[in-house]
């Protein structure tokens, strides 16, 4: 095989899919999942890449289009009204247009308290203007100054405003003050957002702007299905927390258009019922889920819950996934077995090549490998698929290698060496060996750790041991 000279000069795949080496038919499978919205089942042991496909399929679902709120209801505040809105794809008027603040109008730049009324230079927001000394407090700039404003000219973070449209319409438009020198101006349209959640009680609970990869491993009833929290006062009006305040989403809420990654699923044990729930509704309520908490009588129907399930555990845990959740996956979806060895070939050895760069660049704070110790990993690769599988491969078990990778790096920078060496690749091999290992080389098996451990001695010749 064509060796690099170094890792260094190995170009790096731009797609998160390609960088997963060996398991062609769980990318493609992820693949197409994401074009599709399919659900995805993927299954094998640790360390081979289920983490990582996960991650790298929710590149490649389109953004969220809804924000979920809640309102308050005020002829029955413990049901909360929903509210779900639906944005354009790649409009950001919701999010208002970033201005210079020297093109705004005058007396609006001079409420955001950039500019001096006085001399009209731009400054920072001082109560005096440090150019000509004008007191931006002092009243009277403008005769209505107390009308709208009980702290003089000093600054504040939103101006509301009327112009003339093109039509000859007049509309509503928010000034709101970035820093001295950018202001963020909402029309019409952008507006309605800003105004709502000041004017109306209003909650967003799933926000337009969230990331399309939830994680729900290990998830408790209340992180996966959402809550109501609790609040002393019961919602009383004038002392407690009103009802729609305390809703709380789950993760499956969260994963909305996304996607919901439940990483050792069959631990989730009966919770899987609900995720089976909520697959099939595409909608879940939000209640309080602590029958003693005030929040247990407030109930938020129809949370929308849209997601895309991918779901991973290990080859034994199989039995303990729930049929019909199974049954739901691959009804709409694929399983993929994952491998834990591939053949030992040219085109599999440039893949751990490629890994191994990967590795070294992902870390960041190690050297890159030179030829040799490539040589050397790859044969460790070689050593663990016999070892484990009993196979003559390169291994997929990779989590592992990795770990031999950045012990090796870090020997290497201890040493202040440039490039990791075929040398750090062997005493990281050396150092890594697992406890069981490390037992079994010092005593020979685990009883006789235990052993000797407990105060026994050991008969070495005859088998015969005595206390
Ligand atoms: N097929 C693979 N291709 C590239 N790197 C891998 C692969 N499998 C595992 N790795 C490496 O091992 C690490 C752990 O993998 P992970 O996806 O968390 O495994 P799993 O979820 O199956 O236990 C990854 O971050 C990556 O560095
Ligand atoms: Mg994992």
């Amino acid at each position: 095989m064509d060796l690099p000279e170094s890792t260094k000069e190995i170009a790096l795949p731009k797609d998160p899919l390609e960088m997963i080496i060996g398991q062609s038919e769980a990318v493609e499978a992820a693949r197409i999942a994401s074009k599709q919205r399919r659900h995805l089942l993927l299954v094998g042991p640790p360390g081979t890449g289920k983490s990582m496909i996960a991650q790298s399929f929710a590149h490649f679902i389109p953004p969220p289009r809804q924000e979920v709120a809640v309102l308050h209801n005020f002829s029955n505040p413990e049901r909360p009204v929903l509210d779900v809105r639906e944005f354009k794809p790649s409009s950001n008027r919701e999010d208002g247009v970033v201005t210079p603040i020297s093109k705004v109008p005058r007396y609006i730049a001079e409420k955001l308290s950039s500019r001096c009324g006085v001399c009209g230079s731009v400054t920072p927001n001082l109560h005096i203007c440090s150019r000509c000394g004008a007191d931006r407090q002092a009243k009277g700039l403008s005769p209505f100054e107390d009308l709208f404003s009980s702290a003089g000219n000093m600054a504040r973070e939103r101006v509301y405003a009327t112009r003339k449209c093109p039509d000859g319409k007049e509309e509503i438009t928010v000034y709101e003050r970035i820093d001295d020198e950018k202001v963020r101006v909402y029309d019409n349209k952008s507006l309605t957002r800003i105004i709502d959640s000041e004017v109306k009680p209003r909650k967003v609970i799933v926000p337009l702007k969230r990331s399309s990869f939830v994680q729900a491993t290990g998830a408790s009833e209340t992180e996966l299905l959402g809550d109501v929290q609790h609040d002393p006062y019961g919602g009383h009006p004038e002392v407690g927390i009103l009802p729609y305040m305390r809703v709380v989403p789950g993760a499956i809420h969260e994963a909305h258009e996304g996607v919901l990654f439940i990483d050792e699923i069959a631990h989730l044990d009966f919770l899987q019922r609900y995720i089976l729930t909520a697959m099939q509704e595409r909608k879940f309520p939000i209640t309080g889920r602590n029958a003693s908490s005030t929040g247990a009588s407030v109930r938020v129907d129809g949370v929308p819950c849209d997601f895309i399930l991918v779901a991973a555990l290990n080859m034994s845990d199989l039995p303990s996934l729930l049929p019909p959740l199974r049954s739901r996956i691959t009804g709409n979806g694929y399983e993929v077995l994952l491998k834990t060895h591939m053949e030992d070939n040219e085109e599999n050895r440039k893949k751990m090549v490629q890994f191994i760069a990967q590795e070294i660049v992902k870390d960041g704070r190690i050297p890159h490998a030179n030829a040799d110790a490539i040589l050397a990993i790859i044969s460790e690769a070689k050593k663990r698929a016999k070892n484990i599988d009993s196979v003559s491969a390169l291994t997929l078990r990779l989590r592992s290698v990795s770990g031999v990778i950045k012990l090796a790096g870090d020997l290497a920078f201890m040493e202040g060496a440039e490039l990791i060496e075929r040398k750090h690749v062997e005493a990281a091999v050396k150092r890594g060996r697992t406890i069981e290992e490390q037992v079994s080389d010092r005593y020979g098996s685990l009883w006789r750790a235990g052993a000797s451990e407990y105060g026994y001695r050991i008969d070495k010749g005859d088998g015969k041991e005595v206390a």
